[in-house]
């Protein structure tokens, strides 16, 4: 009888030191680079966040405080990309989502490639609970009308009072569905989709198999709330994603991955 487990055979793993040796020009340069045409469902979807070392999502509800000033720039920035830029409820309750604001080289880019000047923000929510004075919807130029996704199941008045401010998107029942979401976008001519949170409504999109892309960016804290990055719907399963750049500047980590292509073997 054998009582201990049989030594693995030692796997020669091929680790690399990631070193500040080549200083890149332009930090947005990498992520213009990649090609967002391979849409292997309804359109490309890019998750753009920000973490602490532990992980946390938020720092008192708020992400200002995780997020350093390399990171906020190419938040910024990164809105160039997207055809829409989509985001949670709660998030946009809690940090008091505007629209969006590009700089004039932006919208010259944008322009230059046939793309209106500015990308509309879209809002998934069942409880239509917004501010329906806000920025985001009062402020939206009539070529990025904000978007308002929501389900079948959400309160019909409210959806009226939104329709004033608003286009009103209904993908999905009892919930919003990213599939259909993402579907109603697509039709609607977004074929990038820049998802800005939060961690529930990226934890569905993950959970749907939707997620394309995640640029994280690492802030060198530890603390702020118990909120990880991306929040697992019960019952969701484990997605695989490649790490394909790197970057580093002072003490932020950015890191883009992709997901991987086939099934888990486990
Ligand atoms: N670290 C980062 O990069 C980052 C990014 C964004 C936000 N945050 C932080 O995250 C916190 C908010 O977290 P969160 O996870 O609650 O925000 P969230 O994902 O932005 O919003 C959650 C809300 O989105 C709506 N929603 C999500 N999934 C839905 C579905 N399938 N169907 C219908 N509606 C759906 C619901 O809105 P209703 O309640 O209206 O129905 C839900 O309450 C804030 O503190 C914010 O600062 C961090």
């Amino acid at each position: 009888m054998n009582w201990y487990p049989q030594a693995p055979t030692e796997v020669r793993w091929h680790m690399h030191i990631l070193s500040k040796t080549s200083e890149l020009p332009d930090p947005l340069e990498p992520y213009l680079r990649v090609d967002r045409t391979r849409i292997e469902h309804e359109c490309w979807v890019v998750g753009h966040m920000v973490a602490g070392i532990d992980g946390t999502a938020a720092v008192h509800g708020k992400v200002g405080p995780l997020s350093t000033g390399p990171d906020q720039s190419l938040f910024r920035r990164m809105r160039r990309i997207a055809d829409i830029v989509m985001v949670g409820a709660e998030t946009v309750r809690r940090e008091g989502y505007g629209v969006i604001r590009l700089d004039e080289e932006a919208r010259a880019a944008r322009t230059a490639c046939g793309r209106p000047q500015t990308p509309p923000v879209a809002i998934v929510s069942r409880s239509l609970d917004l501010d329906w004075t806000a920025r985001v919807f009062t402020d939206a130029p009539t070529h990025a009308r904000t978007q308002l996704i929501t389900c079948a199941a959400s309160d019909p008045d409210r959806r009226a009072q939104a329709a004033e401010v608003a286009d009103v998107i209904i993908a999905g029942d009892d919930q919003v569905d990213p599939a259909e979401a993402f579907a109603a976008l697509a039709a609607r001519g977004h074929g990038v989709v820049l998802c800005e949170g939060g961690p529930t409504w990226l934890g569905e999109i993950v959970a749907a198999d939707r997620l394309d892309e995640l640029c994280l960016s690492i802030s060198p804290v530890i603390g702020g709330d118990p909120l990880p990055v991306c929040v697992n719907p019960a019952g969701a399963g484990i997605a695989d994603f490649e790490l394909l750049g790197t970057g580093v500047e002072d003490s932020t980590l950015f890191l883009r991955y992709e997901k991987k292509a086939g099934e888990r073997g486990d």
